[in-house]
């Protein structure tokens, strides 16, 4: 397995591969690496000769100054990890080589309506944040197919729209892959290193209401049964609801009234102390 630092160095050996007509299968990462980002791994092993997976806490994507200083990284147990997939090369830029100055971290995109809820409204900045490191990771690896995870739907319909969109001439395919969970249903995260024991216990609660609402959502209003997910959630006192969310994929449509014609999905954030966990369930 290779490790490249620079953009040059990874650039010159990517034009060998192309050279060689080697399709080439991304997975970008911020680190901490758990199963579902080596779920992405192995998909990309499937369909791509070479997978390249990078490492870059993007500091532009953190709205709170405290996320961004305690995202956990661990770059030498990661790329540990990585030797044992099928990984071939991980490219670990450093924040200069991502952001060479002041304007190229205040891009603005407009996505309109996708970015107008829930992750986009509650985290000023994020996306613009996410699309800027995206874009620019695209524009250095050039990838055939880059693999990214429905745990973060919004983000997923975000970046399908950022390569159909703005980078259509890269002509990158954006490949959604689903959620893994731990054994008790918890959406893995790399966050959840930092919850607290009872803290860890308690979060089972999020995944488990999203599954109940989805076998019983037929019983209830679409606003009847978000407030019984707030309720539900809210009565453990270790967790506070941020939002719940019933949308459409992939336009991102709020659901007001259950449309079977419609895929929807359930989407939650909770804030467990200081983490923040988002997870969402598909309806139907
Ligand atoms: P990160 O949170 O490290 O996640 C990297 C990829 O792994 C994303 O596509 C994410 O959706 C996926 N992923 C995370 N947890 C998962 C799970 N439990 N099951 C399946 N896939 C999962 O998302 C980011 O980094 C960043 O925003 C990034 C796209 C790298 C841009 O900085």
């Amino acid at each position: 397995m290779k490790i490249f630092r620079t953009g040059m160095e990874l650039q010159t050996h990517i034009k060998e591969l192309k050279g060689k007509k080697q399709k080439i299968g991304f997975v970008p990462t911020m680190g901490a690496l758990h199963n579902g980002h080596l779920s992405l791994v192995a998909e990309a092993a499937k369909e791509n000769n070479v997978v390249i997976v990078s490492i870059f806490v993007n500091p532009t994507q953190f709205n709170k100054a405290n996320d961004l200083k305690n995202y956990p990284r661990n770059e030498a147990a990661d790329i540990e990890t990585l030797k044992n997939t099928a990984c071939n090369l991980v490219y670990i830029p450093t924040a200069e080589e991502i952001y060479p100055n002041k304007e190229s971290k205040k891009k603005k995109y407009e996505f309109g309506r996708i970015v107008e809820i829930m992750e986009g409204e509650q985290r000023p900045g994020h996306f613009d944040g996410e699309a800027t490191v995206v874009s620019r990771l695209f524009n250095i690896v050039k990838p055939n197919n880059a693999y990214f995870g429905q745990k973060d739907f919004q983000q997923f319909i975000l970046i399908k729209t950022l390569a159909n969109k703005f980078l259509a001439s890269l002509k990158i395919n954006v490949v959604r892959c689903p959620i893994i969970r731990e054994k008790d249903g918890l959406a893995m995260s790399s966050r959840n290193v930092r919850l607290e024991e009872s803290q860890r216990k308690s979060v089972s609660l999020i995944s488990k209401t999203l599954f109940e609402a989805k076998n019983n959502y037929q019983n209830y209003s679409v606003i009847e049964l978000k407030e019984k997910i707030k309720t539900l959630i809210n009565t453990d006192k270790q967790l506070k609801l941020e939002y719940i969310e019933i949308v459409s994929d992939p336009e991102l449509n709020k659901i007001t009234e259950w449309d079977k014609e419609q895929k929807m999905v359930a989407c939650i954030a909770v804030q467990v102390g200081n983490v923040r966990l988002i997870d969402n369930v598909y309806f139907n």
